[in-house]
């Protein structure tokens, strides 16, 4: 795959995680390693970060990528919901910030053979961690009509959730959907023409999303890692979460909020957005969402 991964709100993460020399950090979602390299050149290299993602593609890349920083970064494969796990495997008790850039890269979401694009043809699969048993296409062709339309209405916010379900289970009784051309000639079937053509976004973004984050169960990671992580940060050290649609937004908001007084502080009063110039330059940073707290 040639498409590279742009780091989003970079000038935000360094003011927001305050990355200083001597101390250490976790990129809970390395991806591409954009992130980390930024903190590296920052510090020029005076600084531990270890780096962790669920999916092998994205830290081969990420290795290539800071091969000139090997002895400050170690990387590791794994889910960030296992953070407690992952930090005392690696011996580190406590660090000074913790980093979050949640969702998925540019390389995954181009890669067709991933299945995560409405906009290339490829294998309905969707998961980060391809070491894993359950695909998109397990769940369209296993789920009920109750349960598919529960998935697309909780977790895509879609309008059409219960019709399209009904036409899917309809439809899969004809010809199976494999892959994601299928699911998208369904999804345009099931969703009236007005509605599809007048919409800002593509007619099938909020079923790809509901998918995507049902096979991944994103929410329930984000919301246990949070919850450990802030046992797991020194005091005064940071938690810095970048989101990118509004069911994220919420947990993060309700875990910070929560704990607000109560052994940490949030910094980011108000969330914090990409500028305009960064939103023209990189589309893809357009719902980020920055919120950082400060423990102790
Ligand atoms: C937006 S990308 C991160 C890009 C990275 N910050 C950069 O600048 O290159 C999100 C990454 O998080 C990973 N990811 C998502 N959920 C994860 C989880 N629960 N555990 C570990 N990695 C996860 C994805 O595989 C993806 O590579």
């Amino acid at each position: 795959m040639t498409s590279s991964h742009i780091p989003v709100m970079v000038q935000e993460v360094l003011s927001w995680l305050h990355p200083e020399e001597g101390n250490i950090y976790v990129d809970c979602t390395v991806g591409g390693g954009g992130h980390s390299k930024v903190i590296l050149e920052k510090l020029k290299g005076k600084v531990k970060i270890l780096g962790i993602d669920r999916d092998e593609e994205a830290l081969k890349i990420a290795r290539a990528e800071l091969k000139s920083y090997a002895g400050q970064i170690s990387l590791r494969k794994g889910n960030f919901r296992d953070l407690s796990v992952i930090l005392a495997e690696e011996g580190i008790e406590k660090v000074d910030g913790v980093l979050y850039d949640l969702g998925l890269s540019t390389i995954q979401l181009d890669n067709p053979g991933r299945g995560f694009s409405f906009r290339y043809d490829g294998p309905l699969d969707m998961r980060m961690d391809r070491g894993e048993f359950l695909t998109a296409a397990h769940l369209v062709k296993q789920l009920s009509a109750g349960e598919l339309g529960d998935i697309f209405f909780r977790l895509g916010q879609e309008r059409w959730a219960k019709r399209v379900a009904e036409f899917l289970v309809r439809e899969r009784r004809i010809h199976p959907i494999e892959t994601t051309s299928d699911l998208v000639r369904v999804i345009e079937k099931a969703i009236p023409a007005g509605v599809r053509t007048k919409g800002k976004i593509h007619f099938a973004t909020r079923i790809f999303q509901a998918l995507r984050i049902q096979v991944n169960q994103e929410l329930e990671n984000i919301r246990e890692s949070l919850s450990a992580s802030f046992n797991l940060v020194r005091r005064k050290g940071r938690i810095c979460v970048i989101s990118y649609h509004s069911l994220e937004d919420r947990i993060v908001k309700e875990e910070f909020k929560k704990r607000s007084g109560r052994g940490i502080r949030i910094l980011t009063k108000k969330v914090v957005k990409p500028s305009q110039e960064e939103i023209r330059k990189n589309p893809r940073a357009r719902s980020a969402k920055l919120r950082s707290a400060e423990v102790g």
